[in-house]
């Protein structure tokens, strides 16, 4: 060990960088506050680990990428544990790097000589919402196909380059084939070789300039603006002094970090595990009538567009992130007053407080709105546009005066009819093929049968097709992990001469 250790030594000075990472000192008194951006390095490594898994399960083409998510949730041990976690994992990142920016913004962290760093952080949030973005899309069921919708046409309402911008973002004029394998590269290649870049930077900046001490330390006696060079060596002189009276970062600071991230990522075990990711029904494009829901984190700004006059939509789209990121990027050197603490820097204050209640009343406002995908409770899940006809067909021809689906129905029984069967589970017996034909002319399948026939001119092949789908989709309580078990018997089909 110890020749191994001096083997390493001589070649890439290990000594060296323990000095540096490990033995490096910082400031005294650092709050649970200062764990954030350790905590989001910890939740980045479980991304990337459940995102390499997932990818060897992932399959990007519009004709496979549900299916192979739905086989990784049903059949791949612990499948939909990773994907779970990988879910939670990426609103975790978004929760944890804007916490990390508040307490940085609050404690006045960007400022000299920290600047740089800041900007760096600005990347690293919009690479983090990113991810959120095109992975929200992977799964390609219908939350996400609507939702890179929408997503999508808000992009195209940019001034002169948004139509290029939907057509980058899409590979084409519609969403497709072009728009998931984009997607995917983005989310797989590009973000994270740039997140794990900029990070790199950010952290290299971190270890470079140290972390800033508690607010107060830097202002007993600070010139006023840190622009003065009379600030400059103010700072040099505090901070060195902050250091020398300060922590080392191993042992003292890294138990604070490992203990967060160690949490978090049990956490994430226990939400991954208990809530899952959830998959709704397949992409479907032809079902215009699915209200799109982002994910929760883009809500806020959904919401304000849905708020403001049609006509001012594409300005309020455009103008609201961009003034953001704007102003984001140019704090550290339009504030230049060497105040620190919070309650010293009013502005700072009105502003931070104004933009957080302003979101939180955006998405409050986006959640109490109604949920317009309302889940069927015969069939425990949003029923697609087929099905949603069929139910409506199903209601109009009173099948459910004879029929009871789940424990509704019925009424009608009487003499003849009392023997019609239950159909809450009848799309775990039968086809939705076999179901269309019975409909259609019961006495086929069962001579002397109760049941009217509903074929043409009753109801036509496409409300036969519509109520059959609707019919299959019924599959009792437990939906999710019952099999279908056929038995399917078709009738001979019928002859001419019928036989004795
Ligand atoms: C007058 C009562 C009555 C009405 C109305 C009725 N059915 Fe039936 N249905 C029956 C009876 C009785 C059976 C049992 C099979 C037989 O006797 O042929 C049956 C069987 C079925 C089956 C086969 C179930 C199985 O498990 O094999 C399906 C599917 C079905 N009905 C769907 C419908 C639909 C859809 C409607 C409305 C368009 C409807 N039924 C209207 C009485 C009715």
């Amino acid at each position: 060990m110890n020749r191994l250790s001096k083997w390493l030594d001589e070649r890439i000075d290990l000594v060296g960088i323990r000095r540096t990472l490990l033995d490096r000192r910082m400031p005294r008194d650092l709050t649970w506050w200062h764990t954030l951006g350790s905590a989001t390095l910890a939740v980045f490594l479980v991304q990337a680990a459940t995102g390499t898994i997932l990818a060897m399960y992932y399959a990007p083409s519009p004709d496979h990428a549900y299916d192979s998510i739905r086989y990784l949730e049903h059949s791949v041990a612990s499948g939909a544990l990773l994907r779970g976690i990988h879910h939670w994992g990426a609103s975790a990142m978004v929760i944890l790097v804007v916490a990390h920016a508040i307490r940085v913004f609050s404690m006045g962290a960007y400022k000299y000589p920290r600047e740089l760093n800041w900007l760096l952080g600005v990347a690293l949030l919009g690479i983090v919402l990113g991810f959120g973005f095109t992975g929200y899309l992977l799964p390609w069921d219908q939350k996400a196909y609507w939702a890179t919708q929408v997503g999508t046409n808000i992009a195209g309402t940019t001034p002169v380059v948004g139509a290029v911008i939907v057509k980058l973002l899409r590979g084409g004029a519609q969403l497709g084939v072009a728009t998931l394998t984009r997607f995917y590269a983005l989310h797989v290649l590009l973000l994270p070789a740039l997140l794990a870049g900029i990070a790199l930077l950010h952290l290299t900046l971190v270890v470079r300039n140290g972390i800033a001490p508690r607010t107060g330390v830097l202002e007993l006696n600070a010139p006023a603006r840190t622009d003065s060079p009379e600030y400059h060596r103010y700072y040099a002189e505090s901070y060195a002094a902050s250091k020398k009276a300060g922590v080392r970062f191993w042992p003292d600071i890294v138990v604070l970090d490992a203990v967060i991230a160690t949490s978090l990522v049990l956490l994430l075990f226990l939400v991954g595990h208990f809530v899952g990711a959830g998959l709704e029904l397949p992409a479907d494009p032809s079902d215009s009538s699915y209200v799109p829901r982002p994910e929760w984190y883009f809500l806020p700004f959904f919401q304000l567009l849905k708020l403001v006059p049609g006509s001012m939509e594409s300005v309020a789209a455009v103008g609201v992130p961009g003034v953001l990121v704007l102003v984001l990027l140019l704090l550290p050197f339009f504030d230049r007053r060497s105040a620190r603490a919070f309650n010293r820097r009013p502005v700072a204050r009105i502003s931070l407080f104004g933009l957080l209640g302003g979101i939180v009343l955006l998405l409050g406002a986006s959640i109490r709105e109604p949920k317009p995908t309302a889940i069927a409770p015969e069939v425990g899940r949003v029923l697609n546009s087929p099905e949603r006809a069929g139910r409506a067909l199903f209601e109009r021809q009173q099948c459910g005066g004879c029929h009871i689906v789940a424990g509704k129905g019925g009424a009608d029984r009487k003499g003849d009819a009392k023997d019609s069967p239950e159909l809450t589970e009848v799309g775990l017996r039968h086809s939705a093929a076999y179901i269309h034909s019975f409909i259609e002319d019961p006495s086929r399948f069962h001579t002397g049968s109760k049941m009217p026939a509903f074929g043409p001119p009753v109801l036509s092949h496409q409300e036969i097709e519509e109520l059959s789908r609707y019919l299959s989709s019924l599959r009792g309580k437990n939906w999710q992990t019952a099999k279908e078990e056929f038995v399917d018997t078709f009738p001979e089909p019928r002859k001419p001469k019928e036989k004795p």
